[in-house]
């Protein structure tokens, strides 16, 4: 089959398989939200998630610091708040109060959880050794909400350049071939 050359810089695109995130966090009395679309899960048990955090970001000295945050999972209906969330700066602005959004306490965590969003994942900072070099946190989910209904819930898929896949059918149909024993460790 005919391909073109695909500049590795721009790869990105085809791997970046979201879900888009809302990552909420807390520290002295302050609290933050970002949007974000670069995370990968890095074991089952215990559940690790590694997150790609820009330094810039002002998320970024919160969750270094409280070593903590929620990685909460919107669905479509939050699609356009997930976008002002990712072109504001929490430095100077309440993001919950800004967008509207309500803050439910952690049980393990003080950051706090996004309500309206399917799914809460409250999180510790299990491994530090990767921030400097690659603003790579890797996480232990310490605690999980999610909301029963919808089963599959439409998520936001981020493509670049400001386009979005909306998560469609899930489908039964490659189950019968699949080995789940061949996934694990
Ligand atoms: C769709 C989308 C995906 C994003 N993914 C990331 C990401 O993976 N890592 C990151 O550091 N910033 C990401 N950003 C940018 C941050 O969300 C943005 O810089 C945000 O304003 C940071 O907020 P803060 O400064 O209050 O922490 C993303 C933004 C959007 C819109």
């Amino acid at each position: 089959m005919k391909k073109r050359d695909h500049p590795v810089d721009d790869v990105r695109r085809f791997l970046e398989p979201g879900p888009v995130v809302l990552v909420s966090s807390a520290w002295k009395g302050k609290t933050d939200i970002m949007t974000m679309g670069w995370h990968m899960v890095m074991g089952e048990a215990p559940s690790l998630v590694g997150c790609f955090i820009w330094d810039q970001n002002h998320s970024f000295e919160m969750i270094r610091k409280s070593r903590e945050c929620v990685i909460n999972v919107p669905a479509v209906d939050l699609a356009a708040t997930v976008v002002k969330i990712g072109n504001t700066s929490g430095a100077a602005v309440d993001k919950f109060e800004r967008f509207g959004l309500t803050a439910v306490p952690g049980r393990k965590v003080k950051a706090p959880l996004i309500d309206e969003c399917h799914a809460n994942f409250e999180c510790r900072l299990v491994d530090s050794s990767l921030i400097r070099r690659y603003s790579l946190f890797v996480f232990e989910v310490v605690k999980g909400h999610a909301r029963v209904r919808p089963k599959f819930p439409r998520t936001l898929h981020y493509r670049g350049d400001g386009l979005f896949m909306i998560a469609g059918p899930t489908v039964r149909r490659y189950r019968k071939g699949f080995k789940p024993e061949m996934l694990r460790a």
